[in-house]
């Protein structure tokens, strides 16, 4: 463990527990970190208030305690303890991270199964830019939940079925196989959708015949079926295409869409219905889970068979919380959705926990996804209002970023390397790094820039340490210290990363990216300053400091790279 803040509360915790009695070995020292000093821990103030003795006191009793500790350990003001690590130990703390094959990010212990619902866009539809930030949120969640050793499923619960396809399959018949096939593995599935929408709202024939494609999809005939097949594979060949641009690692072995359930669907309302979860309201079967009332005080129904006797949205999650507990055994079901479903998921777990389906050794957890905003602070949209197509969005990011690199003398096949990863890291990363919940302004200008807390930012970081190594003609896997830490800066820059596996796991444990976002932007702070103060190559510069900060280069090369990469954000060699 080299994660500076628990390292000290359990050390404070120990001293309180000799100073004050066993009863206290669990109390929060409220170790934060102190402009004074490293830290400061403030439990003596709200320990002395009830222990009715003066604060002051109680810190002095501690301090007594910690006197072995490795730094200093001072009383200040009413109460407060101000405590500095010593160099020694901060830098045989990075020295460990550097030995340490995983950077210093441990393993859930015991690991858990983590199912991560996300993506999850409709086929009847275009995919679109709400659907881009859970992809890509998503995303990030599976990587990071996988590194910590944890067994992750990926469930990608395409809007795939349901009422809208008999129409849609009733249009691809009328335009042809292949046109249809070709329009919707460009993206078109919008002006596929309207066009089979308007006939439908107009020509009676039509309607009649999508409404007869239903019953026959339904009753599963084998040609229907085939034509839903020709339909969702060229579809997902679209889908495909902006994962792949993206660098997202679903598959179609992640795909779990709505039709997978529909099978289960009977049994799922039968067994509701018998146990006496579900009970007949209307015509319809319903759950009411206590605590949940509509605007006139009535008990909200959870809808799991409409009064025509349809399944809808709801019918298709109780099937799914149900197979994710019972047949993918998940500790953990994560819904990367966005934030407008929240009262849904929360009737959803509610009723599954009724229904006995998800026990309490299970979390359910709604990571909600923030609305996506234009510049204008409205939903996101083309100026015409028509919503954007990802292929054409991703490849804007792409041209200007390559834009942005153009004075760098790179040969084009280099320089559209590094667009692409410049284009689609800038896009994820914004969509990371701030809180998931919160609405987001979707700005390439703002997202582009190489300063601040954005992607390009940090991909350039890493390019210029990797550069130093070049220009040293060092290896940086060779470049293991000895660590001394004399400079300011080299030692802000290395407490800075020993918080990196507390920092991934604290990620992990609250679904929280734009907290791992934050820990690498500080990092690439603390190497500025530290590339800026501190010469590494330079003549002049004795051996022992220059491998010192050799090995620094080295580790936060590696913690930005591993950071990064649990974004999934991709790192350019040079930039
Ligand atoms: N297809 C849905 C939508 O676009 C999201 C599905 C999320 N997952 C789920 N299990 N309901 O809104």
């Amino acid at each position: 463990m080299t994660d500076p803040q628990m390292v000290l509360t359990e050390r404070v915790q120990q001293a309180l527990a000799n100073a004050f009695g066993p009863e206290h070995a669990d109390a929060d020292p409220l170790i934060r970190p102190s402009q004074f000093a490293d830290f400061q821990a403030n439990v003596a103030m709200s320990l002395g208030k009830r222990l009715r003795r003066s604060p002051r006191e109680v810190a002095e009793a501690l301090a007594a305690e910690l006197s072995d500790f490795p730094g200093t350990v001072e009383v200040s003001g009413p109460g407060f303890l101000n405590i500095t690590l010593d160099d020694s130990w901060i830098a045989s703390g990075a020295a460990g991270m550097l030995a340490d094959p995983r950077t210093g990010v441990g393993t859930t212990m015991p690991p858990q199964t983590v199912v991560i619902d996300y993506s999850a866009p409709n086929a009847a539809k275009e995919m679109h830019v709400g659907h881009l930030r859970t992809t890509i949120v998503g995303d990030s969640l599976a990587r990071i939940h996988e590194h910590l050793g944890n067994t992750v499923i990926r469930q990608n619960h395409l809007g795939d079925w349901g009422t809208p396809f008999g129409m849609l399959i009733e249009h691809l018949l009328d335009i042809g196989e292949e046109t249809a096939v070709a329009q919707l593995e460009a993206g078109m599935g919008t002006e596929f959708y309207q066009a089979a929408r308007r006939k439908f709202d107009d020509d009676e024939a039509f309607k009649l015949r999508s409404r007869v494609r239903v019953t026959t999809l339904q009753s599963g005939d084998p040609d229907t079926i085939r034509l839903w097949h020709v339909f969702m594979d060229a579809t997902v060949r679209y889908f495909n295409k902006v994962y792949s641009m993206l660098g997202v690692t679903l598959t179609d072995a992640d795909i779990a869409g709505e039709s997978m359930y529909n099978p289960m669907l009977e049994k799922t309302c039968d067994d509701l219905e018998s146990s006496g979860v579900a009970v007949m309201s209307e015509g319809a079967l319903c759950v009411f889970p206590p605590g949940f009332t509509g605007s006139d005080d009535k008990p909200l129904p959870l809808i799991v068979r409409k009064s025509d006797g349809g399944y809808g949205y709801a019918s298709t999650d109780m099937a799914a919380i149900r197979y994710r507990v019972h047949d993918l055994k998940s500790d953990r079901i994560l819904y990367v959705v966005g934030a407008d479903q929240a009262l849904h998921f929360r009737m959803v777990f509610a009723a599954a926990r009724l229904a006995g389906w998800l026990p309490d050794t299970v979390s359910a957890e709604h990571v909600q996804i923030g609305m996506m905003l234009g510049k204008d602070g409205r939903r996101f949209k083309t100026r015409s209002g028509e919503s954007i197509k990802l292929t054409e969005l991703l490849q804007e990011a792409v041209d200007r970023a390559s834009a942005v690199i153009a004075d760098r003398g790179y040969d084009d096949e280099t320089r559209d390397e590094i667009a692409h990863a410049v284009g689609m890291g800038a896009v994820k990363y914004a969509d990371l790094s701030i809180s998931h919940d919160s609405e987001y302004v979707f700005d390439f200008d703002r997202m582009l820039s190489l300063t601040g807390n954005t992607a390009p930012y940090l991909q350039y970081a890493q390019a210029r340490i990797r550069s130093i190594f070049r220009r040293g003609g060092v290896d940086p896997a060779t470049a293991t210290g000895p660590i001394v830490l004399g400079h300011p800066a080299e030692r802000a820059l290395a407490l800075q990363l020993l918080d990196f596996g507390a920092v991934v796991a604290k990620t992990a444990e609250l679904n929280e990216p734009h907290r791992l976002c934050a820990f690498i932007y500080a990092t690439a702070t603390a190497f500025t300053a530290f590339f800026e103060g501190c010469p590494v190559l330079k003549e002049g510069v004795d051996a022992e400091t220059r491998a010192s900060r050799l090995a620094l280069c080295a580790l936060t090369l590696r913690v930005l790279e591993s950071g990064l990469d649990l974004l999934g954000v991709p790192v350019p060699e040079r930039m």
